[in-house]
């Protein structure tokens, strides 16, 4: 199975939903179709149905809960999302932290409905932490580079290599994305070279006048 080298976080930006998050959803599947590098997307909750069905691109949550089906009110269920045609889930986004225990329980329920799991991470530590549950990719950003437009590759290198290597020593199978400010296929380029499998990231493409050609650059960066 491939996983994806890029994925799109589509969070709660006003670009990233409705007619305007399509538009960017669209330039994905033109991208992945002419460069054969896997383009993810996780957009709002709304959205994970209709893209599902409109892109052949694989298609994330940007968050569950961990709760099981039952007597609850408003949470995200992990069962719903796969559903709703999701493959897999972020779990522990800086902007949607949860607790260890409630990470522990999310990945585990999210396994049990055969979706995939993106554990985000805000330092080595807290990558190793995560990689003991052993989700399909753990995503290390450093909070204070999210939104920034300074690449984690370039103003934090030390932060990819180092929790790639206590990634693969507890968890072998799991797979290191590197987020925060990656916005060309230099950041990504650089971002592999460091170890990671691929990059996560949201405002360089969603916040982009063209987010076609910034996907183009992007996909030009995988190695
Ligand atoms: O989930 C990706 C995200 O937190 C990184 O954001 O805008 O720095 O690419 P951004």
């Amino acid at each position: 199975k491939r996983f994806p080298e890029i994925i799109i976080n589509f969070k709660i930006y006003t670009e990233g939903f409705g007619k305007a998050g399509h538009s960017i959803a669209k330039a994905a599947e033109m991208v992945m179709n002419e460069t054969g590098v896997i383009i993810g997307i996780a957009p709002g909750y709304m959205d994970l149905h209709p893209m599902s069905v409109h892109y052949s691109l694989p298609v994330y949550a940007q968050h569950i809960d961990p709760v099981k089906p039952g007597a609850g009110t408003g949470h995200i269920l992990a069962d719903a999302v796969v559903s709703a045609g999701a493959c897999g889930t972020l779990i522990n986004h800086s902007e949607k932290r949860l607790t260890l225990a409630d990470v522990s329980l999310a990945v585990e329920i999210a396994k049990s409905v055969h979706l995939e799991t993106i554990v985000c991470t805000n330092d080595v530590f807290t990558s190793a932490a995560a990689a003991a549950f052993s989700p399909e990719f753990i995503a290390i950003e450093p909070p204070e580079l999210i939104g920034s437009g300074v690449s984690v590759s370039t103003a934090d290198p030390g932060i990819i290599n180092n929790s790639v290597s206590a990634v693969k020593n507890i968890s072998g199978d799991t797979k290191v994305l590197a987020g925060a400010g990656i916005h060309s296929g230099n950041c990504v380029k650089t971002a592999m070279e460091l170890g990671a499998d691929g990059v996560l990231l949201a405002s360089g493409v969603v916040k982009a006048k063209d987010p076609y050609a910034v996907l183009t650059d992007l996909a030009g960066g995988v190695i």
